[in-house]
């Protein structure tokens, strides 16, 4: 808990509010509880360019913001008004030569351009994989020597942003809290990489790191008081909210209101264009091929019962063996949730099917409990294993071996 009263709260968008729209449910719905005189102005701050967070929040994912911070700081849109900060830009021509630093990337071994969707004139984007950080002071060091003044930040072990000097995620944010009158002892983040880190370093500032954040941000913040989650994505930044006061509690993880339709249709699909943007046609080729087969595999599992744990015709069975010749609560469950978006009969049926003969699983399991229990009241000398009277937890494996009865 916190005694500064937080009056902005800024949070970077994919991998931290975005990525589970259940949580990001949460986080909206939340965010509308609030009262209005309670609630924090909010900035989005995030690596796309405010364009597409505009379209994106088009689709009602997400509480519209007071502000948007795009491009990793090359852009602040007003949200109230409805216009960017147009002045803000002008801090940018010193010692930005866009082509120049086009001419220098393109030559450096491993690069890729990102699409043009990702870029704008203030914005350099590339691919670089796996770069280990000398690789990046020499890249630092040839735009220096080539007498450019940008700001070079590598995040997620993949994306190279190129960006005017001095510009990043925290300068933005920091440029808006100035023109907005926001100390930033006032101001809470939320982030999951290394472009996030420059808004945690503001002086003053508070920071919710989320659980499934990248080493690099541990790394940036280590010597920082932020609070580490405990959960991903928004559910971790809504469990930081609620650590400095700003929401009362928590929601539950069970609860959503989302919907179906509501879903983001591009969450339906395995791999964007966008991100397939980054590999050859051989790797596109071998993820093909490793989706052929995984259908192959599956269809192999459905057997009368539901999805089996082991393909019976596949399998020989030896010793112990012959309880994966079974539904699984856990593998059925798992099976089902990741075939979900098939638009297959036989998948489709099988799914239904693990449904009904793990709910009469669960259900004999239950009867058969409470039979052992009034036994117990009955002869209070039996006496049974601990683990047979406990109710089973939420998402306890239940084992049980319905496959056996074909
Ligand atoms: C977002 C942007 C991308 C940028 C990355 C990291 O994914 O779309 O251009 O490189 O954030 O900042």
């Amino acid at each position: 808990m916190t005694t500064e009263k937080i009056q902005l709260f800024g949070s970077d968008l994919d991998g931290t509010l975005l990525g589970n729209p259940e949580a990001a449910r949460r986080f909206k719905d939340a965010w509308e509880a609030l009262p209005r005189r309670q609630r924090p102005l909010l900035c989005y701050n995030s690596g796309r360019l405010v364009q597409d967070v505009i379209d994106l929040l088009a689709t009602g994912c997400l509480f519209w913001p007071d502000y948007i911070i795009g491009g990793v700081g090359t852009q602040i849109y007003d949200g109230r008004q409805k216009r960017s900060f147009s002045e803000y830009n002008r801090v940018f021509s010193k010692g930005w030569d866009l082509k120049r630093i086009e001419q220098i990337l393109s030559l450096f071994p491993g690069v890729t351009r990102q699409p043009p969707q990702f870029l704008h004139p203030y914005k350099s984007s590339w691919y670089l994989h796996q770069a280990p950080p000398e690789v990046i002071e020499n890249l630092k060091r040839q735009l220096a020597d080539a007498g450019l003044e940008v700001t070079v930040v590598y995040s997620s072990m993949r994306d190279l942003d190129v960006l005017p000097a001095k510009t990043n995620k925290g300068s933005a944010l920091q440029w808006l809290c100035d023109k907005i009158n926001v100390p930033l002892v006032n101001v809470l983040v939320a982030g999951d990489t290394g472009n996030d880190s420059s808004m945690f370093l503001l002086p003053g500032v508070k920071g919710i790191v989320v659980e499934n954040a990248q080493p690099e941000l541990y790394e940036a913040v280590v010597k920082l008081p932020t609070f580490s989650a405990s959960q991903v994505l928004a559910d971790g930044v809504l469990e930081g909210l609620k650590n400095f006061g700003v929401i009362p509690e928590a929601p539950s993880l069970e609860s959503s209101t989302l919907r179906g339709h509501e879903m983001d249709p591009t969450l339906r699909m395995l791999f964007t264009e966008a991100a397939l943007g980054t590999l050859t046609s051989e790797e596109r080729q071998l993820i093909c091929a490793g989706y052929d087969q995984a259908l192959i595999a599956l269809r192999k599992n459905i057997t009368p019962l539901g999805f089996s744990a082991c393909s019976l015709d596949d399998n020989e069975v030896t010793g112990t063996d012959v309880n994966y010749r079974s539904v699984w609560a856990r593998d059925g469950a798992i099976t089902l949730v990741c075939t979900i978006e098939l638009e297959d009969a036989d998948v489709r049926a099988a799914q239904k099917q693990t449904l009904k003969t793990l709910h009469l699983l669960d259900r004999q399991r239950t009867v058969g409990r409470h039979r052992l229990l009034l036994l117990r009241q009955q002869n209070p000398g039996l006496r049974f294993p601990r683990r047979i009277l406990r109710p089973p937890p939420a998402g306890d494996e239940l084992a049980e071996c319905a496959g056996q009865q074909q």
